[in-house]
């Protein structure tokens, strides 16, 4: 079934890592941000430890986001726990340049025991639907080749014990799942929906062909997944704007990412995409007239 553009108002304004423009990405300040702004869902990368548990880490390596260093798949989970996160962010478009914030203050540590600690995944399932702001969650899953299969079923288990995921069906708020899966791998969604027939997937992309192969092949065109969605990257979108219609066509929603400049915001929003990922939801919230 054919989706229609969405209007602006109607754009899911899904916050990255948590209101990561502001806070230490991926800690409960972050996702703490993300609620107090109203942003409608909060994205999540889980990444497991050795022992076995999911952890909200981005990079394969701790050394970026916190004073340890290590591999996240090597390491238990005490042992990720002995380093403090710190804020120190990725180079992206439209916040490259800004400068760091401090690590979490021994301030923080103090009022909450975890804020310096790496967050696992139950702690911030455990925050959300405590919260009486609901916010959706997007999950996407790292390393769907290490620990082959075990993320997912952690994962779903997760969800159950929090209540988000029941039989295979996603807990609704307002009319819409309070959880989706995301991932670039195909295998990882597809171990997904056998577990889960109904959770929403989204399959990222960012394949983008370089010009000279470009102009003698048609346009790149993510493979159609398993996924309910596709979540194209900005530079996909802005090579190829006609995948949104196609998508939408084709009854996938659209997910891009990550859009953090108010031109960019614009771009996306005009195309009529489903959901915008984004480090600054209080700007893109602002652009979509809710903020
Ligand atoms: O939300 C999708 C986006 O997060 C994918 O890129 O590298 O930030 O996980 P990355
Ligand atoms: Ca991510």
């Amino acid at each position: 079934m054919s989706l229609p553009p969405r209007a602006p108002s109607e754009i899911e304004v899904v916050a990255h890592r948590g209101v990561s423009a502001e806070a230490p990405e991926h800690t409960l300040a972050a996702y703490q941000q993300a609620l107090a702004l109203g942003a409608d869902a909060v994205e999540c990368d889980v990444r497991m430890t050795r022992d076995g548990v999911l952890v909200c880490v981005h990079d394969r390596r701790i050394n970026r986001t916190s004073t340890g260093r290590g591999v996240v798949s090597a390491l238990d989970l005490a042992e990720l726990e002995r380093h403090r996160v710190v804020h120190r962010r990725p180079r992206r478009a439209g916040i490259r340049g800004r400068p760091s914030r401090p690590a979490v203050t021994d301030d923080d540590v103090e009022a909450d025991e975890d804020a310096g600690r790496v967050l696992t995944l139950d702690r911030l399932l455990d925050y959300v639907t405590a919260s009486p702001g609901r916010v959706r969650l997007a999950i996407e899953t790292k390393h769907p080749t290490r620990h082959a299969g075990q993320v997912e079923v952690a994962l779903l288990t997760s969800l159950r014990r929090f209540g988000l995921l029941s039989g295979g069906r996603p807990l609704e708020w307002s009319g819409r799942p309070a959880v989706r899966v995301m991932s670039f791998s195909p295998t990882a969604l597809r171990r997904v929906r056998v577990l889960a027939p109904d959770l929403p997937t989204v399959h990222l992309v960012r394949q983008v062909l370089p010009r000279s192969r470009s102009r003698s092949r048609s346009r790149p065109r993510p493979a159609l997944p398993a996924g309910t969605a596709i979540g194209p990257s900005l530079a996909l979108l802005r090579h190829d704007p006609g995948l949104v219609a196609r998508l939408h066509r084709a009854g996938l929603q659209v997910h891009v990412w990550v859009v953090n400049r108010p031109r960019d915001m614009h771009f996306a929003s005009s195309l009529g995409v489903d959901a915008i990922i984004t480090d600054e939801a209080a700007t893109l919230l602002h652009h979509l007239g809710r903020g």
